[in-house]
């Protein structure tokens, strides 16, 4: 029986089970069921997690999918499987790897949980995302990369230490996809609503772009076994909630473009405005020359990725 929202999480690594457990606190839905092939790493999360919840008065229950078929009626589903990114390793290292596995997991959350909205979060983030959407063949309102809350709340922390001041008040802006070449709008950037440009020089807002372009790597660097998990996973936490909330809060967020910004066919960084209904509806910002040859830039690093993909006949229709 379904009793409530149910959220499924696809891979319990340190990312699935920091979104699991942050969706578990919050009580943002009746069920979490998690999956991963670790089976006993699962049940054993789930477990303590359940407690966790007991501790805070949390409704929120975690469960497990023994088969990938127990991953039925999900309202969400977040996908977090895949090889992590190691030190050295480039994001687009990783796609054929994280290309076969997303292919594998999605055939089977598609026929088992049909009307779910699905958020990725395997890198890299936007190819992924793309293999998503034509391997589920939902619509791409229901296909969505979390990348853009994550880079832009880096943005932002990277804005405050160098302010010294602001915490809490800044509002960062990152578009594009999730790569190196992200595109990190400083002209849409506020603290306190005061415009970015405005306290702080031209050189300094370089150097934070320059960081957040390679927010993912300075922390693999530290870590040297993985890749960062807290504000990822509570980036993903937050569309998990906007969706289930039906807040129609406006995120960035790696969505199909269809005409969009002057491309087609290809998954990139936009506002988007979550709801119930997942994207469900796409913001154009005017972007000036310099951004709009950087918006160009990254998509077309994420077409290269999904050219690959064509090349290594990835996709039926490639056959
Ligand atoms: C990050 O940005 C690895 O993409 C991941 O932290």
């Amino acid at each position: 029986m379904k009793h409530g929202k149910r959220v499924g999480i696809v891979g319990a690594g340190n990312v699935g089970a920091t979104v699991a457990y942050s969706l578990a606190m919050q009580g943002a839905c009746h069920e979490i069921v998690l999956r991963d092939n670790k089976i006993d790493v699962a049940r054993g999360k789930a477990l303590d997690m359940s407690q966790a919840a007991s501790a805070v008065r949390s409704h929120t229950v975690v469960t497990v999918a023994e088969d990938i078929s127990d991953l039925k009626n999900c309202d969400v589903v977040v996908i977090t499987a895949g090889s992590p990114r190691l030190p050295g390793m480039s994001r687009d290292d990783l796609l054929m790897i994280n290309a076969k596995i997303t292919k594998e997991v999605i055939v089977g959350v598609a026929k088992y949980s049909p009307d779910a909205i699905i958020i990725m979060v395997s890198n890299p983030l936007d190819a992924m995302t793309y293999v998503a959407l034509k391997e589920s063949g939902f619509d791409r309102s229901r296909v969505i990369g979390m990348a853009g809350i994550l880079d832009s709340s880096r943005m932002a922390s990277f804005i405050q230490e160098k302010l010294g001041y602001g915490g809490g008040q800044i509002r960062a802006s990152v578009m594009g996809g999730h790569g190196d070449d992200m595109v990190p709008l400083a002209r849409y950037s506020t603290v306190a609503g005061v415009p970015l440009t405005d306290v702080l020089s031209d050189d300094q807002i370089d150097e934070i772009v320059d960081r957040t372009r390679h927010g993912g790597a300075e922390i693999v660097a530290h870590l040297k076994t993985g890749s960062a998990y807290y504000a990822p996973a509570k980036s993903t936490a937050i569309m998990v909630d906007a969706i289930l909330k039906d807040t129609k809060q406006i995120h960035p967020c790696a969505v199909l473009l269809e005409g969009e910004y002057g491309y087609d066919d290809v998954v990139c960084g936009v506002p988007v405005m979550l709801g119930a209904n997942g994207a469900e509806k796409i913001i154009e910002v005017t972007l000036d020359e310099g951004e709009k040859e950087m918006f160009a830039g990254s998509c077309s690093s994420v077409q290269t990725l999904i050219d690959t993909l064509h090349k290594n006949k990835f996709f039926e229709g490639d056959k």
